[in-house]
């Protein structure tokens, strides 16, 4: 293939689209608006120069933008391979993934904080649901300033979580079952309370130094513009050593220079060591972050304003990333069965299959957020979210990603509230709701992650009070709306739309909670007394034997894990697609709203398996339906 033009001011729209980050960028902001991304193909679209862009877009746009974007795309010489590539089996496509919040997952002790042992203690559980592989979020030594993902120690686990022979049991228990262990590798960052870090600030010449970005300077001023994902700028001051430190996160988060060789050599030491223990996969927080444009320059402005973080174009997608991450796959975990899934934030669909691409050598799956939000939404924004959105979104990515790619699903997680809610928070569709989720994320191509809670349609939390909240991000954001004049009821609202408390809290296995004998770490009443585990566990129409079902059945049909994706036509607010593997067939239709919808009926011969209405006629309101049709 002859290698592209390189992008520069006098490319044309259509050159931009051709390139993986320039559609990744055309078709999020197509999703954004609501529009299709073919409008490119209109000639005359396709044949502006990028450096007109300023003055058709009415000044929004300036050319220190187009400079910009050049930059980032300049930035990216790889392609996604065009060409066809084989279908490649692996446990991990076939495997039901269920993640773990150490804290609040099972207390073993009564100190109101879960552990390993308590999680060791629910195994069976998981095991009766259909899991595979447990993905446990970070239980290392830490001081907890982001809840583990700010780490003291990387080969030590939290005192309040137990002991290395506890995760040891763990693994042991955990493959005893046949099940795997993946776990959460947090190496955009350490704690500035880890080693490397104090050592680093104590002593300029200490060789731990250029493990951070450490810049010399005065108290007024920090190195560049860039903003913190947990708001205000992305610099910390040092007083003691008269040094800024960059942390994209928290002020105790300390961004990890992945420019030092030998801090990337620890890191491959540290993951091999974990290996050794037993562990099957890495969930690789952050990682598309690790690559830094050297010389940490400003962000630029409009980027800033567009995406809220200024400075990202720095490092979302930096020079040196797929590098990095190949060194990683080969000196850390080389062997094909050891899964590696990036969380990889502000990644588009094609920049995604330059990580995942069987040809890569890199990751094995992201997870990218687009779907988790409507259009022009933020998860601090109260909203109803509208499905067809979730409807346009897997059907681009299903219809992307072929043969030589492997996509995540998921919903819930610890970073957002839960998408029942978001869909609609009347509890009289809760259940409903709740099952068309579990009938996507179990029918559509790609590993499923459930969250802990997920499987039994929990709710957000009924939070009544700020000081309720105990993330850092909520409070930071609280503190940082307050500042700026708003009103206190206005910043708990807007704060509790978005707030990754709502998923924090302690796993219901009964009506009294099940969780602890002592007081819960965190409080909150999301209805826990009639959503839990023991009231749903043999009753046929809970959300949890729905769950079981599914999963019970992708377990046994080549079709739902491997099969083609085909959409049919229907009208917008009806999703009906098929899953297809040789003479093995699926129907899933799915009412995306809360009215009842017609729909035409299966072929002939279609075997009902799953409804979560009465399967006949018109659609209940949300009513998630799958057949069988060879
Ligand atoms: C993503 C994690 O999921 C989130 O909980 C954390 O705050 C950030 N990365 C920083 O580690």
């Amino acid at each position: 293939m002859p290698e592209p033009a390189p992008i520069t001011r006098r490319s044309r729209v259509r050159e931009l689209y051709a390139h993986p980050l320039g559609r990744d960028i055309v078709d999020s902001l197509a999703h954004q608006v609501g529009r299709s991304p073919r409008w490119v193909d209109n000639p005359l679209v396709g044949a502006l120069r990028l450096g007109a862009l300023p003055r058709l877009s009415g000044g929004r746009l300036d050319d220190a933008f187009v400079d910009a974007l050049v930059g980032l795309l300049a930035a990216v010489p790889d392609r996604p391979n065009p060409g066809p590539m084989p279908l490649r089996e692996a446990w991990f496509k076939e495997a039901v993934f269920y993640q773990v919040y150490p804290c609040s997952f099972q207390d073993s002790d009564g100190d109101g904080i879960g552990d390993l042992r308590g999680i060791l203690s629910r195994l069976d559980y998981l095991k009766g649901l259909g899991v595979d592989a447990l993905w446990l979020s970070p239980i290392y030594d830490s001081p907890m300033d982001d809840m583990g993902y700010d780490i003291r120690d990387y080969r030590k686990v939290l005192a309040e979580f137990g002991t290395l022979d506890d995760l040891d049991a763990l693994i042991a228990g955990l493959h005893e079952r046949g099940m795997r262990l993946v776990m959460d590798l947090v190496v955009n960052h350490s704690s500035d309370e880890h080693a490397w870090f104090r050592e680093a600030l104590a002593d300029p010449d200490s060789p731990y130094r250029d493990y951070y970005f450490l810049r010399e300077g005065e108290p007024d001023t920090p190195p560049n513009n860039w903003r913190s994902f947990f708001s205000g700028p992305a610099w910390r001051w040092f007083p003691e050593a008269g040094v800024w430190g960059l942390h994209l996160f928290s002020s105790k988060q300390m961004d990890l220079n992945w420019g030092s060789e030998r801090m990337r050599a620890d890191v491959v030491d540290m993951v091999r060591w974990w290996r050794e223990r037993g562990v099957d996969g890495f969930r690789l927080d952050v990682i598309n972050l690790i690559s830094k444009t050297p010389g940490l320059p400003d962000g630029n402005e409009t980027i800033g304003a567009l995406t809220g973080f200024t400075g990202l174009e720095h490092y979302f997608h930096g020079p040196r990333l797929h590098e990095h991450l190949r060194q990683l796959r080969a000196e850390a975990f080389d062997d094909p069965d050891c899964v590696a899934i990036g969380e990889t934030p502000a990644i588009g669909a094609q920049m995604g299959k330059l990580m995942v691409g069987d040809d890569r050598g890199e990751l094995d799956m992201v997870f990218n957020f687009e779907h988790l939000e409507n259009p022009g939404r933020t998860r601090f924004d109260a909203y109803r979210y509208d499905l067809r959105h979730l409807k346009r979104y897997y059907t681009r990515w299903q219809a992307d990603y072929g043969d030589g790619y492997w996509m995540s699903l998921f919903f819930d997680n610890h970073d957002n509230p839960r998408m029942v809610s978001k869909v609609d928070p009347r509890s009289e569709h809760r259940v409903a709701v709740a099952k068309l989720l579990a009938t996507v994320m179990f029918t559509l191509r790609g590993t499923p992650f459930l969250y802990q809670g997920q499987e039994l349609g929990a709710v957000d939390q009924r939070f009544v009070a700020l000081d309720e909240l105990r993330d850092v991000e909520s409070l930071n954001l609280a503190a940082e709306l307050a500042a700026t004049g708003t009103p206190p009821d206005e910043v708990f609202a807007r704060v509790l739309a978005g707030t990754r408390d709502h998923t924090r809290v302690p796993m219901a296995w009964d009506a009294s909670g099940g969780f602890t004998t002592g007081v819960p770490w965190l409080a909150g009443d999301g209805g826990h007394a009639e959503i839990n585990v023991a009231s749903q566990e043999g009753d046929a129409a809970s959300v949890l034997e729905w769950h079981r079902a599914l999963i019970a059945l992708r377990r046994d049909s080549p079709a739902l894990v491997y099969g083609e994706t085909l959409v049919e036509r229907s009208g917008s607010r009806v999703w009906r697609y098929r899953r297809r593997r040789g003479a093995e067939e699926y129907l899933v239709v799915l009412n995306l709203g809360d009215r009842p919808a017609r729909t035409a009926p299966p072929p002939a011969g279609a075997e009902l398996l799953l409804a979560s209405g009465s399967g006949t006629g018109s659609l209940a309101p949300y009513e998630a339906r799958l057949w069988r049709l060879g």
